[in-house]
């Protein structure tokens, strides 16, 4: 993992169920399981081909399930405590956190991770009013990246 992904980690809270939504390669959600040996940890991914490739590089053996569906709709009914949400847009992380706000709201953290549109999603974060918020900043190949931690008011 990069600067980018160990400060991510560093910044989640080590509780469990966690998922990992978006997981592409995985490495954030293995981490996690590594530091919380014995508990729950999902990799998402929203489709099957993407989703197929996650389970290939975690391996057959991996302490993490992984997930198939769009945004936080895989984690409905599992009691997740906290969720991440990285390596996406802005706007992509807002509309998965808008299309199932239900399930946002019953974790008791998230912490996202836009690669560009900050600005914008962290507006309509506080504009929801669920949440309080604290913004760390990492640094990976000279650029700037914000991780914001959500945490249910
Ligand atoms: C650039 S990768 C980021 C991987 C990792 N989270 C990171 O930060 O390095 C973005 C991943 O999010 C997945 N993704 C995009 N939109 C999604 C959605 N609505 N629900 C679940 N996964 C999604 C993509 O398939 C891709 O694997």
């Amino acid at each position: 993992m990069g600067p980018r992904l160990r400060h991510l980690l560093e910044l989640c809270p080590k509780e469990s169920p966690v998922a990992d939504v978006g997981s592409g390669h995985g490495r954030l959600a293995l981490e996690l399981a590594r530091l919380m040996p014995g508990a729950t940890v999902y990799a998402t991914e929203a489709k099957p081909g993407p989703a197929r490739e996650l389970r290939r590089l975690l391996g057959e053996s991996s302490p993490v399930t992984v997930l198939e569906g769009e945004g936080l709709a895989p984690l409905r009914g599992r009691g997740c405590r906290g969720a991440v949400i990285a390596g996406m847009g802005g706007h992509t992380i807002r509309s998965i956190l808008e299309h199932d706000l239900d399930v946002a709201a019953e974790l008791a953290w998230i912490c996202v991770q836009p690669m560009q549109d900050w600005d914008q999603l962290e507006a309509w974060l506080e504009r929801q009013g669920l949440w309080s918020m604290d913004i760390q900043l990492s640094w990976e190949r000279s650029r700037p990246y914000r991780t914001i931690r959500l945490f249910a008011s």
